[in-house]
């Protein structure tokens, strides 16, 4: 007989309505687990919620309705997930901090109230990687598209949350950063629950449950890529 074992539960969003609009909800009644060890991938269509919902998992944005629970505790000022929850943006350029890759990378966990000397071996383990020590010293606005993308995935790795959001992280990755990327975040689950919204099928290798959304409900969970491919894409939507 299998013996399996409960895992813990990080973060609980329990029936969760937002608009940004007055009476035009863009969430739904959204439930959602986050587990000990889970790599979930949010998949839906563009302006199904999927940014929406995951600045819910860090803070950025409160629900106007439903709780949020972490450790089992209820959330009562959102500002307290932001330490424990690392969200890397859709555009790397909504992130920055501080001019300087360094600088930049440092900002987090300068701001969680770590030594200096933590600091910096933080900040030089995330560099090494992503690959990117060498743009150390550089301005973070005369670096190309995927290098802005890295240096922001850095800064929130060199935070080490107890779970990482990523908003559609391997846009605009080459073929190699992108195989690279997938490696870290195979890496980074060994220590840090991942939840990453995407349209990159690949991704989906790379997840133990696949959360799709349409027009702010979570519509389906698949267990895997194969069982999401043979109903979304043999089957249709609303076929079973
Ligand atoms: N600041 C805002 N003010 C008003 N409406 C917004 C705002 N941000 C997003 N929306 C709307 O909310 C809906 C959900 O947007 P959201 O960005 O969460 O979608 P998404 O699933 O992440 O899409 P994509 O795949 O294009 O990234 C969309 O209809 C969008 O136009
Ligand atoms: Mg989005």
């Amino acid at each position: 007989m299998a013996i399996t074992m409960a895992r813990t539960n990080i973060l609980k969003l329990e029936n969760i309505w937002f608009a940004y609009e007055k009476g035009k909800y863009v969430l739904k009644d959204i439930s959602l687990s986050i587990l000990k060890g889970d790599k979930i991938g949010i998949v839906g269509p563009n302006g199904s919620g999927k940014t929406t919902l995951i600045k819910h998992l860090n803070g950025l944005l409160s629900p106007e309705k439903g709780r949020i629970f972490y450790n089992g505790y209820e959330v009562k000022k959102r500002r307290e997930l932001t330490r424990h929850v690392g969200l890397v943006f859709q555009n790397p350029e909504d992130q920055v901090f501080f001019p300087i890759v360094e600088e930049d990378i440092a900002f987090g966990p300068r701001n969680q109230g770590l030594k200096e000397e933590e600091v910096f071996t933080r900040v030089k383990e995330a560099m090494e990687y992503l690959k990117i020590t060498h743009l150390a010293k550089r301005s973070f606005f005369s670096l190309s598209f995927g290098e802005k993308k890295k240096v922001s995935i850095a800064g929130v790795l060199a935070m080490r949350p107890e779970i990482m959001v990523l908003d559609e992280p391997t846009l605009g990755f080459d073929p190699w950063s992108k195989k690279e990327f997938l490696e870290i975040i195979d890496e980074v689950s060994k220590r840090s629950a991942i939840v990453i919204t995407t349209h990159d099928l690949e991704v989906l290798d790379h997840v133990n449950r696949i959360i799709m959304i349409m027009d702010g409900q979570i519509k389906e969970e698949f267990v895997d890529k194969k069982e999401f491919m043979t109903k979304v894409f043999e089957h249709g939507l609303n076929e079973k």
